[in-house]
């Protein structure tokens, strides 16, 4: 039994996307188990750059089975266009590649446009949301009135349940947001149209072929969304998304019991990106920062904003190592720091005279946490064609070992590009 988490250990895109790409070609399935289409994981082979929202990051190896499960939350129109573009490339040719629960969670236009005219409303305590409707519809997955995948096929079932959903919605977005209304008969029509296409995907239950798969020593990766730090109940809240971010959320969302994951992979940067609004204390607001920016492409891959950058949190990180319970770890993008004279890492937090090692508890204390950064020379050498560790300029073996040293947990993957093949390795996957 081989049941891995791949879980991001900062603010989200740590390049999750690429490493489970490189992971899942020694993958039998590759699992999403929460989050939304405000997830984007970039992947990278022969140049050639994918984009993936809601399909997991399996889905370039034919053989892997990919599977969406009742923790995520559908918007059934982005992932037909998801769908269409990896068709039109020659991609998923075989529907059974990917298999969508009937329990998840069913995210529509509505979602979207109460997403929007939520933050339009705000003046300046935005969220910065994708806008992709996620809080809405786990709002409706907790008040108990989703429309799940499953409903989609029941016509029935379907247009009670989304005339339920339109009259609450449409009232809200009337009456309290002076926004456009959501028409039943076209959203019905056209929602009938993407549940033929989507069909062929359609499982009864993933979570029972995930069970199986592990049972017959089946190797499972679980693909974590977002990072811990955007963890509804443990991340910065209310800056947070709206689902649990963290590994043992592969377990609930994905319907397993916990001792079926073997590992956690902790995914994270050489140094920290944040996009939306909320507490950063590294945050590098000055020309650094917007070479970080420059060198290190940190551009939304959802939503094209610009990235915040700052230098590598490892308070955030040992927090994150914590609630993951993470037992490996992998670096990425240690290219972007070529070049840089010196490189500040943040070894702990200054807070009323107090020295912190993890971040504090609440927000108030949060945002005035002062970072405590060392400094470490860096190197001149591009990292990007390198195919051994052990051509790693000495500065940055002392800057991975200086890691090493702060959160005892093995750093087990170096990315020194976006590309599959740009990846060194300390330890191979799948070690048992
Ligand atoms: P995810 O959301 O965690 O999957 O990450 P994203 O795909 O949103 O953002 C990561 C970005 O960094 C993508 O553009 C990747 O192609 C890119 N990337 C991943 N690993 C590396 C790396 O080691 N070096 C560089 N330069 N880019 C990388
Ligand atoms: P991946 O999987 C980075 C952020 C948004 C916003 C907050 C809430 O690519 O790492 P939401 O739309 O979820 O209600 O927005 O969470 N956010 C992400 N930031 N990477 C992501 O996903 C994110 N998904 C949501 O920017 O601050
Ligand atoms: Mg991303």
């Amino acid at each position: 039994m081989a049941g891995i988490v791949v879980v991001g250990a900062q603010w989200g895109d740590e390049g999750k996307g690429k490493l489970v790409d490189v992971f899942a070609s020694k993958a039998d399935m590759v699992v999403r188990y929460q989050g939304g289409a405000n997830a984007g994981h970039t992947l990278v082979v022969n140049g050639q750059k994918t984009v993936l929202h809601l399909i997991p990051s399996g889905i370039l190896h034919p053989e892997t089975v990919c599977a969406i499960t009742s923790g995520v939350v559908i918007d059934v129109f982005g992932i037909l266009d998801e769908i269409k573009r990896l068709k039109a490339a020659g991609l998923l040719a075989n529907p059974r590649q990917l298999l969508i629960s009937d329990g998840a969670t069913v995210l529509l236009p509505s979602h979207k446009a109460l997403d929007a005219a939520r933050e339009a409303s705000l003046s300046g305590e935005k969220i910065g949301t994708t806008g992709k409707g996620i809080g809405p519809a786990y709002e409706d997955r907790a008040a108990r009135r989703a429309l799940l995948f499953g409903d989609l096929f029941d016509r029935a079932t379907l247009r009670a349940k989304l005339e339920l959903h339109l009259r609450e919605k449409n009232h809200l977005l009337q009456s309290l947001y002076q926004a456009e209304p959501v028409g039943i008969e076209s959203l019905m029509a056209q929602i009938e149209q993407a549940a033929g296409e989507l069909a062929p995907y359609r499982c009864r239950d993933t979570g029972f072929i995930i069970n199986r798969a592990l049972k017959a020593n089946k190797r499972v990766l679980f693909e974590g969304a977002q990072g811990s730090m955007l963890d509804i109940f443990h991340g910065t809240y209310p800056y947070v998304t709206s689902s649990s971010t963290l590994a043992g959320s592969a377990c609930i969302g994905a319907g397993i019991g916990p001792m079926q994951i073997n590992q956690v992979i902790g995914v994270f940067k050489a140094y920290a990106t944040r996009v939306g609004s909320g507490p950063f204390p590294t945050e590098l607001n000055n020309e650094t920062g917007e070479r970080l920016r420059t060198l290190g492409h940190e551009f939304g891959s959802t939503t094209g904003r610009s990235r915040r950058c700052g230098w590598l949190d490892l308070p955030a990180l040992r927090y994150a190592i914590r609630l993951n319970g993470i037992t490996n770890l992998a670096l990425m993008k240690l290219d972007v720091l070529t070049g840089f004279e010196k490189i500040g890492v943040c070894t702990g937090y200054r807070l009323d005279g107090e020295l912190l090692t993890e971040p504090p508890p609440t927000q108030s204390d949060f945002v005035r946490v002062e970072p405590v950064i060392e400094w470490l020379p860096g190197w001149s050498q591009d990292l990007t064609k390198l195919t051994n560790l052990k051509d790693l300029p000495r500065t940055a073996t002392n800057y991975l070992d200086f890691i090493g040293s702060q959160i005892a947990t093995p750093i087990d993957v170096i990315s020194i590009g976006p590309g599959r093949e740009q990846t060194l390795w300390v330890k191979p996957l799948f070690n048992n």
